[in-house]
């Protein structure tokens, strides 16, 4: 990725620490790091003048970075769901100067009713399609970054640049690896259990075994029984991948290739991961990216996680850089896929 001045620029003149931390130096637990919202920043490419939405404002940080590029003349108009939220970046921005964001309280997925169109739009949060009301929203040729899902399972994200046509059409441009906190309805009180997209979840709370997955949506019940198994008779950490092999790429060759057939698992507490499961067991790259893979149940599924190794490593070990989006418009906007550059149809 190119070295964008602007951003550079923006970097140095925003206080991180006084939109990130409370009076009590506390940290604001939805802030996004610096590091990531530079690269989003940079692939966004807001030039002096435009009109941004941004989806989830969060502390603030990133609100006042999109206010820096956009300069006197353009505008920034950010949504997050938590209304305790928007305030306290209202009153942050209004000390600092900053009169060229305007905030509100609502559903992202709404986009910002009445506030115009929008030359670039920017969301921290994650939905499962890419919302209608965002292109209807934006001028043709806007662009349009977020973390979106690439498979049926909840967390299997990425981030989607795509760009918005004249006929309010939208052409997906690249993914790269990332995403962010489900996009919800309400204040979340816990982060581990996702809050959408949970077929079965066994275990007290803060310490929950849960999955996503298209089998475990058709039986939940057989899917709180495996999850049971896994609690009573315990998973394994075995290693699969050479250290020089990344978990990222394989997972991205798995959203493109077997979509439907991922399963993503929540492994007791903050843990989580992205492999294959069944009503007999399941078997999951964490979300460490450290190689491993969690399995526990039937040893067949484990026996599948590794075709799957085998079969990437005889593709050549594809990632993110060979993926493409696609995206097909459904009820409400865009499903996004994965393709690899040079596949046809599908
Ligand atoms: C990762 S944080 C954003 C951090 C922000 N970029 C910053 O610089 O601090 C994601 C935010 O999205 C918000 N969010 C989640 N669901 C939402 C929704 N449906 N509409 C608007 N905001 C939402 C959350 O409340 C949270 O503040």
């Amino acid at each position: 990725m190119g070295e964008n001045t602007n951003v550079t620029a923006a970097l140095a003149v925003v206080d991180e620490d006084y939109y990130t931390l409370r009076p009590d130096g506390s940290l604001v637990t939805q802030s996004t790091a610096a590091f990531a919202i530079a690269e989003t920043l940079e692939r966004l490419d807001v030039r002096p003048g435009a009109r941004v939405l941004e989806v989830g404002t969060g502390s603030g940080f990133s609100g006042a970075l999109l206010s820096e590029l956009v300069g006197p003349t353009g505008r920034v108009v950010s949504v997050d769901v938590v209304a305790e939220l928007g305030e306290r970046a209202r009153e942050l921005h209004t000390s600092q100067g900053r009169t060229n964001i305007d905030l509100f309280t609502g559903d992202g997925a709404l986009g910002a009713p009445g506030y115009g169109e929008f030359d670039r739009i920017v969301a921290w949060t994650t939905p499962r399609l890419l919302p209608e009301a965002w292109v209807e929203q934006a001028v043709p040729g806007a662009v349009v970054l977020t973390p979106v899902e690439l498979a049926p399972s909840v967390r299997t994200a990425a981030i989607l640049r795509a760009r918005v046509d004249s006929g309010r059409g939208v052409e997906g441009l690249d993914l790269v690896a990332g995403r962010y906190v489900e996009m919800h309805a309400e204040e979340l009180g816990q982060w581990s259990v996702p809050p959408r997209g949970v077929d079965a979840r066994v275990g007290e709370e803060g310490r929950e075994l849960w999955v996503s997955a298209l089998w475990a949506e058709r039986d939940g019940a057989a899917a709180g029984r495996m999850l049971k198994v896994l609690v009573e008779c315990g998973t394994t950490r075995t290693r699969v991948l050479e250290p020089e092999e990344s978990a990222v790429d394989l997972v991205a060759y798995l959203y493109a290739r077997y979509p439907e057939d991922l399963s993503v698992l929540g492994l007791g507490g903050p843990d989580w991961g992205e492999g294959h499961a069944d009503e007999n067991g399941a078997a999951v790259f964490t979300a460490a990216n450290d190689g491993c893979v969690v399995h526990g149940g039937s040893p067949r599924v484990f026996e599948r996680i590794q075709g799957w190794v085998n079969e990437w490593r005889g593709a050549g070990r594809p990632g993110y850089a060979d993926l493409r989006p696609v995206l097909t418009r459904v009820d409400g906007g865009w499903r996004v896929r994965a393709e690899f550059e040079g596949d046809s149809g599908s």
